[in-house]
């Protein structure tokens, strides 16, 4: 027998407002069609102005918890993944958690920029392998309508807000990869690259800051590390790419995502894509497309899924599952 985290609700929100790429024809040098060439992002979501990241989260959170047919008071942990957190403290997770009406357990916030969502997955992974917690909420939410630079036609017309959650549950396995559940994770990060992918503010440097990335920098390294952590991952579970049903990918950019699939060598059929729609969410993406692969009838009970994403960092990762 071996401890599995199992994947037992899925849920998202996402902020009433869709911005489609023409309103942004209106103020910059740009055009639908260099956003939808260059990216796939056709729309976003963004955020009332009274709309927080945890205002996002706890809707998601409420939505995974209904799919699985759970209260609050049934979870033992919250990881949130977000850049965009409400507060510089107390953490987003907290602010959930407290929303959520849940008094007992802990919730922590993880920084792992567009990774992030893989780093709280692996860590609420080790928390339930430790026998530290029982049910986690791992949720993913995002306004990064808040820290773009809206005079940067490079990288505001690329984000989007929203948020995504699943609930893990601890459950027996065989320890074959026919289990269900979490069978192997894979995370990396190198800080020498920080000036590809950062925020020019901060607490300690008194400013919020804006988004700056080299788009092109970042797309390079992408694509060779997506494929290579998927693969890392798949491998420590024992599998190929072979073995996939869906490769779930963080939403950046339609190019990376079909370049990593080629890399894999998967076809787009097995690829859950929805940048189109939401644009880049951050820590949001891989759960919103979790989400809305299921509601789609794509992601099936049983299915096997690779995640992976690159961000900031640079942060990358994967995590091997089987829904
Ligand atoms: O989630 C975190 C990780 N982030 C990513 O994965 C993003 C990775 N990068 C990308 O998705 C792509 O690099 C972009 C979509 C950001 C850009 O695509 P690209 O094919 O790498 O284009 P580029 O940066 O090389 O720029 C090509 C041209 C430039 O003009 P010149 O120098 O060739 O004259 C840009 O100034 O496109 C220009 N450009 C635009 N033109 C119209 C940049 N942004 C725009 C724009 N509209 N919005």
């Amino acid at each position: 027998m071996a401890g599995r985290s199992v994947v037992v609700g899925v849920g998202h929100y996402l902020p009433e407002r869709v911005v489609p790429n023409t309103e942004f024809e209106q103020t910059l040098d740009t055009s639908d069609e260099w956003i939808r060439t260059r990216s796939g992002i056709e729309r976003r979501h963004f955020a009332a102005d009274d709309e927080t990241t945890s205002d996002l989260a706890t809707k998601a959170a409420e939505a995974a918890l209904k799919d699985a047919g759970l209260e609050a008071s049934d979870i033992d942990a919250i990881v949130l993944a977000t850049s965009t957190a409400d507060l510089t403290f107390p953490s987003a997770a907290t602010m959930v958690q407290a929303r959520l009406g849940m008094t007992n357990g802990f919730a922590f916030d993880v920084q792992a920029v567009c990774a992030g969502f893989v780093f709280a997955l692996s860590n609420a992974n080790a928390l339930i392998l430790s026998g530290q917690a029982k049910r986690v909420l791992v949720i993913g939410a995002e306004t990064f309508s808040r820290i773009m630079d809206w005079s940067d036609r490079s990288t505001c017309v690329l984000f989007g807000d929203g948020a995504g959650a699943l609930v893990l549950e601890a459950q027996d396995g065989n320890g074959s990869s026919d289990d269900r559940g979490i069978l192997s994770t894979d995370l990396n990060s190198d800080g020498r690259y920080k000036d590809l992918l950062y925020v020019d503010g901060g607490v300690s440097t008194q400013s919020t800051g804006h988004l700056r990335m080299q788009g092109n920098q970042v797309f390079r390294h992408a694509v060779e590390k997506l494929a290579k952590t998927a693969e890392t991952a798949l491998g420590r579970a024992g599998l190929t790419s072979g073995d996939v049903d869906w490769i779930v990918p963080h939403q950046a950019n339609i190019r990376i995502i079909q370049g990593t699939a080629k890399k894999m060598g998967l076809p787009m059929e097995n690829v859950v894509v929805t940048v189109q729609d939401h644009g880049n969410t951050s820590a949001a993406s891989i759960p919103l497309a979790l989400s809305v692969g299921k509601e789609r009838g794509q992601i099936k009970p049983g299915d096997l899924i690779v995640t992976e994403a690159i961000g900031g960092g640079l942060a990358w990762g994967a995590v091997v599952l089987r829904w």
